[in-house]
């Protein structure tokens, strides 16, 4: 089939829900990655707050600020991708009041997103309607919420039990409810995954959360097999970690041995210049 070039809209996600078809999206930090997984197809570019993980060496992404988010989404955006951007909105930078919210959503589509994404359910609706209201698409974020892993204890498998499974259901119809336009669900059981995927109209797109949402999402070091230690739910399509280190050690090696650079990669001037050049050296001293 014929893939369109038209430029993809929050509202294209939710048409494609209702057609069947399958979203796919995927976290892109930098301007060669974001051309590359917009040249593969892909329907959406996360900037994740992952970046900070898998980026800048954070042990979670609790340190991840405005500033760095913002540097990280203008480096996506110059690769004009007809993907949809999304900004992910860092932790502390929309949960305190609305207007703060909406002041740093809207940072986020100044410097290139098409949308943001927020983290949370009923406690972080008011703001979600404050950004909606101020014209700004947000994608909410339900299951396991990583700026939340100080109060769950860890990166956890969420809904096993009834009384979680129902909090996760409502929370993600709240987010639809107050204007959302999609919703990640974040390594949550396949069953109550699938009953958001039914109840809402908006699609859902998972992450370690099974099969039955209207898309998916990776983090991209993690397919590329460029993570030490990647989630239970992320296949590695490649190990680009070791076509990197052979890559690097060849690269070490041919320096050490004179190998690089070869004639082929050596620039030279023209035999009277250099002729010239000498006899100007020789004169001066
Ligand atoms: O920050 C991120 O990459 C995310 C995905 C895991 C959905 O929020």
């Amino acid at each position: 089939m014929e893939r369109k070039i038209k430029k993809i809209m929050p509202t294209d996600l939710i048409k494609m829900k209702k057609r069947g078809e399958k979203i796919v999206m995927i976290t892109a930090y930098d301007y060669p990655t974001a051309r590359l997984v917009d040249e593969a197809g892909v329907d959406a570019i996360l900037v994740g707050d992952s970046l900070g993980m898998v980026v800048l060496g954070y042990d979670s992404t609790l340190p991840v600020t405005i500033d760095e988010m913002l540097h990280h989404i203008r480096a996506v955006a110059r690769a004009k991708p007809r993907a949809l951007v999304i900004g992910d909105m860092p932790f502390l930078s929309y949960e305190v009041s609305r207007s703060e919210a909406v002041y740093n959503a809207g940072l986020m589509i100044k410097a290139g997103a098409e949308a943001v994404k927020v983290e949370g359910g009923i406690e972080i609706i008011d703001k979600v309607e404050a950004m909606v209201e101020a014209g700004i698409p947000v994608m909410g974020h339900v299951g396991l919420t990583p700026q939340r892993m100080l109060k769950i204890g860890g990166y956890k498998l969420m809904g096993k039990k009834v009384e979680i499974a129902e909090k996760i259901i409502e929370d993600a119809k709240a987010l639809e409810d107050a204007g959302a336009f999609a919703v990640v669900i974040e390594f949550t059981v396949a069953e109550v995954a699938k009953i958001i995927t039914e109840k809402l109209s908006i699609p859902t797109i998972c992450i370690g959360s099974g099969p039955w949402c209207d898309g998916q999402v990776l983090v991209i070091h993690d397919i590329l097999g460029l993570t030490p230690s990647p989630p239970p739910f992320a296949k590695k399509y490649v190990d680009l970690s070791k076509i990197i280190l052979d890559a690097v050690k060849q690269y070490a090696n041919e320096v050490r041995t004179g190998v690089f650079p070869s004639e082929e990669h050596t620039m030279h001037m023209s035999k009277e210049e250099y002729k010239e050049l000498l006899n100007k050296i020789k004169r001066n001293n």
